[in-house]
């Protein structure tokens, strides 16, 4: 990856909310990033991995225009994202004595992402943070859009709340040591964009498809794909902020993925299980004929081409999918709620398929 690649800046519409997403080396946005905690009391939030990467002290470089400078390195991996990480985040920063006007800043994958969101929404009734993703998955989906919180003993994502970054810095240069397996999980949301909202933005990946398939894609493939990503994100967003509507379609092929991936306990990678989630979904929406076999049949080849698996494993009941499928707290009124795609780029939130039609697709495919 080339360091002088060009910098590509995406808006997040609303209103007095709004942000920049800033897309490049970070040595050549960090005027920007400046700006936003000149002054201010900063903590810096990270985990041990990200840590290890060595890129700790460059970032802690770009924020020294702040009054004060803290930082909190998290254990890597979803079960750090509990309230204990967010009690532990917020009692650093009152220890600490930051103020109303401080900002957090997160430098890791989504789990410190949604940690850090959450601690800043509710450290002194709210102050501002700062996203700097680490992960394929952070640059492309969970950095942008304000969705912050921790995981429960009773489920993933149950307490959290919608607190919006004041900025958004994505360095691809950081993605060179992610493991594979985290490069995959990111691929599959890259790829749940095209089906979702952009035809084009399908092929374009099905045509570069051997480059993705490499974890050391170059600054502008890599520009370009996560460009297409955050715009299309930034545009559901700002149309659904707090997903009354709209927001619903980002969640494609995750309502089987969940029910996969907590079957699996937590064993399938969430990329893995997105990607057989997305296939089942448009597997199905052939089934019910609403989308094409030819169709349905490319979403599987590109998934499959970046090395994602695109059937159910051994051992699956569909009885067991669906009963974990109910428990998907996205579900109105003890009704699955499915996005099921038309064509590629087209999707639809749907809650009409009967748990009959699913039991008996489901036993197909397992
Ligand atoms: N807020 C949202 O809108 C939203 C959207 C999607 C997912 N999420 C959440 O995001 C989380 C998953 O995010 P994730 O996949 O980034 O997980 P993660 O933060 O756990 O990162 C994955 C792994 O990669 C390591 N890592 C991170 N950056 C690295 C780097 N540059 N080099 C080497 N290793 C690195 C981490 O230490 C970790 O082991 C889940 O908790 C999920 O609920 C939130
Ligand atoms: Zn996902």
């Amino acid at each position: 990856m080339n360091k002088s690649g060009k910098i590509r800046r995406v808006r997040v519409k609303l209103g007095c909310r709004s942000y920049w997403i800033h897309i490049g080396s970070l040595q050549k946005t960090s005027v920007e990033l400046g700006k936003l905690i000149s002054g201010r009391g900063v903590l810096l939030i990270t985990d041990a991995n990200v840590e290890k990467t060595g890129v700790v002290e460059d970032v802690l470089e770009d924020l020294s225009g702040a009054s004060d400078l803290g930082l909190i390195v998290l254990k890597p991996g979803e079960r750090t994202k509990t309230l204990g990480a967010v009690e532990d985040i917020t009692g650093f920063a009152a220890r600490h004595n930051y103020d109303r006007k401080s900002c957090f800043v997160a430098l890791s994958g989504g789990v410190g992402g949604d940690l850090t969101g959450f601690a800043a929404g509710i450290y002194k009734r709210g102050v501002e943070f700062v996203q700097i993703p680490t992960t394929l998955l952070a640059m492309v989906d969970s950095s942008v859009g304000g969705k912050t919180g921790a995981d429960l003993p009773e489920g993933k994502n149950l307490v959290g709340l919608f607190h919006q970054p004041a900025g958004v810095f994505i360095d691809p240069e950081f993605l060179r040591t992610l493991p594979a397996c985290e490069w995959r999980n990111g691929l599959a949301e890259v790829i749940k964009y095209g089906i979702i909202r952009d035809g084009e933005f399908f092929e374009f990946l099905w045509a570069n498809r051997k480059r993705l398939n490499r974890r050391g894609a170059d600054a502008d493939l890599l520009g370009a794909v996560i460009e297409r990503c955050v715009t299309i994100k930034a545009e559901v967003v700002a149309a659904d902020e707090c997903e009354s509507g709209l927001r619903a379609i980002l969640n494609y092929g995750h309502t089987f993925g969940h029910a996969l991936e907590q079957l699996s306990g937590f064993k399938l990678a969430h990329g893995s299980a997105v990607a057989i989630g997305m296939v089942l979904a448009g597997r199905l929406a052939c089934d019910l004929g609403i989308f094409d076999r030819e169709s349905a049949d490319r979403v599987e080849a590109l998934l499959k081409a970046v090395g994602l698996p695109v059937s159910v494993p051994a051992g699956y009941a569909a009885s067991d999918i669906i009963e974990a499928m109910k428990g998907d707290k996205k579900n109105e009124g003890g009704r699955i709620r499915l996005v099921l795609p038309e064509s590629l780029g087209r999707v639809r939130i749907t809650s009409e398929v009967s748990e009959e039609k699913l039991f008996e697709f489901l036993n197909r495919q397992v």
